[in-house]
């Protein structure tokens, strides 16, 4: 029997509708392995809203003992694969912002090898500024681009830099080692809440737009949900 156009609409809304919640889950006490070097594996991760984001604060920790440049963070818009990029350029505390194809290096930052490295980066639109928080220390204040904000639906992976819209990997760039905590939200986040992440401290409400307690996400190839191991404080 046919299933009326109505019907079918309700249908679909209904299983669209269960399927989200379905996909919803808390990672507290959870991180992501990125085993081995590749240009595939990687996790989508789908946000709680797509309209346009005139600041954003990313929150997130990572743990690896790689040298070479790999990406943090990638988030990509239709017109352009680096919207919003954290890069961490090489192993002398260079971190790179890069929005819209507009870079801007952070230099000196204390992040290490082999322990778990806190990472928040703000921007705001209105003023174009930048600032990195690295295990608890701000970086020097940079603009990087202003009054224009990150428009169309994100595309938001971790463990690859995305060269075209959800593709275009190259493995030199790509994450090994582990990722927790990941958070965004569509403001600056005000100094006393960065601190309290800087110290280890669960979110108590976590990003509005993408949520590591309730993360909606896709894990493509070899990348392992594990218990968080290696003790965030250290
Ligand atoms: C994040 O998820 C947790 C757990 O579901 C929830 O308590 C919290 O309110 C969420 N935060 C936001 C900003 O939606
Ligand atoms: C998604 O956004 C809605 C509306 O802003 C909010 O009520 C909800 O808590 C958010 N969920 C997550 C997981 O952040």
């Amino acid at each position: 029997m046919a299933i009326s156009g109505t019907m079918g609409v309700f249908i679909f809304l209904l299983t669209h509708f269960v399927t989200s919640l379905a996909d919803k889950q808390d990672l507290s006490g959870k991180m992501f392995t990125f085993p081995v070097e590749s240009d595939t594996a990687h996790v989508i991760l789908v946000p709680n809203q797509s309209k346009s984001l005139t600041a954003v604060t990313v929150c997130l920790r990572f743990f690896s003992d790689l040298s070479r440049p790999q990406s943090l963070f990638s988030f990509a818009t239709p017109i352009n694969a680096n919207a919003f990029l954290l890069m961490k350029r090489e192993w002398k505390g260079v971190i790179e912002i890069n929005e819209y194809d507009n870079v801007v290096l952070f230099r000196e930052l204390e992040y290490i090898a082999n322990r778990w490295n806190s990472v928040c980066a703000t921007w705001n639109s209105q003023t174009g500024i930048a600032q990195l928080w690295v295990n608890g220390k701000p970086s020097t204040r940079k603009g990087v681009r202003r009054g224009r904000d990150i428009s169309g639906t994100p595309s938001i992976i971790l463990g690859q830099d995305q060269d075209s819209y959800g593709g275009t990997f190259d493995k030199a760039q790509s994450f090994v080692g582990m990722l927790t905590d990941v958070h965004i939200w569509d403001k600056v986040l005000p100094y006393p809440e960065i601190a309290l992440y800087m110290n280890g401290i669960p979110q108590k409400t976590g990003g509005n737009v993408i949520n590591w307690s309730s993360l909606d996400f896709t894990i493509k190839e070899y990348v392992l949900v594990e218990e968080l191991v290696n003790g965030l404080t250290n």
